[in-house]
C-alpha cells in the first residue's frame, strides 16, 4: 500500500514547518494522514512514523536495511562530529566503532560516577544557592543545568583535568550545534571563507586538537585510572586516532545538550503538577541523606532507591525525547505494516508522537509519574514499544544509562535543596529539530528550600 501524505505546495508547507516548530508538524502530519506518512519533495521521498506497532518493526529489522551515512546526514552531521562517527556509520566500521566505546561503558564504571555527579550537582546548586537572598529570584536553571551536564559529560569520559576546561570545551561546540539545527540548505558544503560553516570547521578544529592532545598523553603517559573512559577506549585497541577522536566528539556532542533539555522539561512538568517536588523532594531525604551535608557514600543501590525520581525521569522522556525525531535512509525497498517504502527513503521516526499515542498511553497528554507503577503486564508490553527516547536497535542511545542516572540525581537532588515557582502556567511549547528544548528555557522564581 502506498502511504498516505500532503501533495503539491502543501508538502513544502509541512517541510519548511517540520525544521521551523518541529512538533506542530509532526502533530499535523499524524492529525491529517494517521500514523505513517510520506512526503514527496522532487525525488526525495520521507515517511514520516510514530505508530509504535510499526517502529517497532522498523527497530527490529536488520541494520543492513538502513543506512545513517546517508545523504542527509553528511551535509550537517558528518561534517561536525566526523566521518569516523559511530553516528554516521554503517556495516563493519559502525560495528567496530561502536563496540569500542561500548566496552568503555560498563556498569562498573556508570556506578563509579555517582559520587562525582552528586558533588558536582551540589557545587552548581551552591552557586545558585551564594546568589540568592531573602526573596526568590527569577533565574533560568537552562544554561545552568547545561553547564553542569557538560561538566558531567567531560569528566565522566575524560577525566577531572579536562573536566576543569568544560567551559571552553561549550563554547567551541555552540555554534557546531547551532549549525546542525539549521536547515540543510543552510549546510550545504562550500569552501567560502568568513560564513557559518567556514567558522565551525575552525571550533571543529580547536576541539580535535583538544581531543588529539588528550589521546597522545593517554598513549604515552597513561593514567592507570580504571574509570577513565578515554584510555578504555585507547587500549581496547580497534581504533584509530582519528577514529577515537570522532567517537569523542559524538559522546560530547550528543551526550550534554539532550540531557540538559529534558532536565529543563522535566523541571517545568515537576513544577507544574501538584506535589510532584515534594514527593521527589520526601524521597531523596530519605535516600541522600541531609540536604545541608554532602551526598555520602552513594552506591548502586542509591540510584534503585530513587524510583519515584527514576518514574518521573521516564515520564518526562515520554513526554518531551530530547529529539522529536530519529532519521535513517531505507537500504532497500522495505514494507512496514502494509506500507511499502521505498529504498532511498528518509525515514524519519518519532519519539515524540509514539510517547503521546493515544492506543498506548492512557491520558497522554498528562504528566502521571505514577503511570509506570501501576500498569498490568499487557499495558506494559504495549507501553514498552510506545516508549522509544533513546530509540532501539544497532544505533540505540549509547549513553542511555548514563543519562537517566543524571537525571535521576539532578531532579532528587534539586528538589531537596531549591523551592522552584513557575513563571507560566504551562510547559512552554517547544523548540529545535535536532535537539528539542522549551523555548525561552527554563525561568523559574527560585529560592533555597525553606528551613533549610
Ligand atoms: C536524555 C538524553 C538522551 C537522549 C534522549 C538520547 C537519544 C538518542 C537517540 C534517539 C539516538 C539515536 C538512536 C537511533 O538512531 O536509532 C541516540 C544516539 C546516540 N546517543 Fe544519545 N541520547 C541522550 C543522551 C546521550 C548521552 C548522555 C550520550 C553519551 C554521552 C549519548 C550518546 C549517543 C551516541 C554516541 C549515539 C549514536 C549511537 C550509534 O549511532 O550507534 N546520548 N541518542
Amino acid at each position: 500500500m502506498a502511504m498516505p501524505g500532503p501533495r503539491g505546495i502543501d508538502t513544502l508547507r509541512r517541510v519548511r514547518q517540520l525544521f521551523r516548530d518541529p512538533s506542530t508538524a509532526l502533530d499535523g502530519l499524524h492529525n491529517s494522514y494517521g500514523p505513517i506518512s510520506e512526503l514527496r519533495l522532487g525525488l526525495t521521498r520521507i515517511a514520516v512514523i510514530g505508530d509504535p506497532t510499526l517502529l517497532h518493526e522498523m527497530f527490529s529489522m536488520p541494520a543492513e536495511s538502513f543506512r545513517w551515512g546517508h545523504k542527509f546526514n553528511m551535509v550537517g552531521v558528518q561534517f561536525v562530529v566526523g566521518k569516523g562517527s559511530m553516528i554516521v556509520s554503517d556495516g563493519e566500521d559502525h560495528h567496530r566503532r561502536r563496540s569500542s566505546v561500548q566496552t568503555a561503558f560498563t556498569r562498573r564504571r556508570l556506578n563509579a560516577w555517582i559520587p562525582m555527579i552528586a558533588a558536582r550537582t551540589d557545587a552548581a546548586i551552591d552557586r545558585v544557592t551564594r546568589s540568592l537572598g531573602t526573596e526568590p529570584i527569577e533565574l533560568d536553571l537552562y544554561p545552568i543545568g547545561r553547564k553542569l551536564i557538560l561538566g558531567i559529560t567531560v569528566h565522566a569520559f575524560f577525566g577531572e583535568r579536562l573536566a576543569e576546561r568544560a567551559d571552553e570545551i561549550g563554547e567551541l561546540y555552540e555554534r557546531p550545534q547551532q549549525f546542525i539545527e539549521a536547515p540543510a540548505v543552510k549546510q550545504m558544503p562550500h569552501p567560502l571563507p568568513f560564513t557559518a560553516r567556514s567558522r565551525v570547521r575552525a571550533d571543529g578544529r580547536a576541539i580535535a586538537a583538544i581531543i588529539d592532545a588528550e589521546i597522545a598523553r593517554r598513549r604515552c603517559q597513561p593514567t592507570g585510572d580504571p574509570f577513565d573512559v578515554l584510555e578504555a577506549i585507547v587500549n581496547e585497541g580497534s581504533l584509530t586516532d582519528a577514529e577515537i577522536r570522532d567517537q569523542v566528539k559524538t559522546l560530547i556532542g550528543a551526550g550534554y545538550d539532550t540531557t540538559a533539555s529534558v532536565l529543563s522539561w522535566m523541571l517545568w512538568c515537576a513544577a507544574l503538577s501538584p506535589g510532584v517536588w515534594l514527593r521527589l523532594r520526601a524521597e531523596a531525604d530519605e535516600v541522600l541523606g541531609p540536604p545541608a551535608a554532602a551526598v555520602t557514600e552513594p552506591d548502586p543501590g542509591t540510584l534503585a532507591k530513587l524510583e519515584y525520581a527514576g518514574r518521573v525521569v521516564h515520564e518526562s522522556l515520554r513526554l518531551h525525547p530530547a529529539g522529536l525525531v530519529g532519521a535513517r535512509m531505507a537500504a532497500t525497498d522495505l514494507r512496514l505494516g502494509a506500507y511499502r517504502v521505498r529504498k532511498g527513503t528518509l525515514v524519519v521516526w518519532s519519539p515524540h508522537l509514539a510517547g503521546r499515542d493515544p492506543g498506548s498511553w492512557r491520558d497522554p497528554l498528562r504528566f502521571d509519574p505514577d503511570r509506570f507503577a501501576e500498569m498490568t503486564p499487557e499495558q506494559k508490553a504495549l507501553t514498552d514499544q510506545a516508549w522509544v527516547p533513546f530509540g532501539r536497535g544497532p544505533h540505540m542511545c549509547i549513553g542511555f544509562a548514563l543519562a537517566q542516572m543524571e537525571l535521576t540525581l539532578i531532579i532528587s537532588r534539586l528538589a531537596q535543596r531549591l523551592d522552584l515557582t513557575p513563571t507560566a502556567g504551562e510547559t512552554p511549547h517547544p523548540v529545535g529539530m535536532v535537539v528539542n528544548r522549551p523555548t525561552g528555557g527554563a525561568p523559574f522564581l527560585v529560592s533555597a528550600r525553606s528551613g533549610t
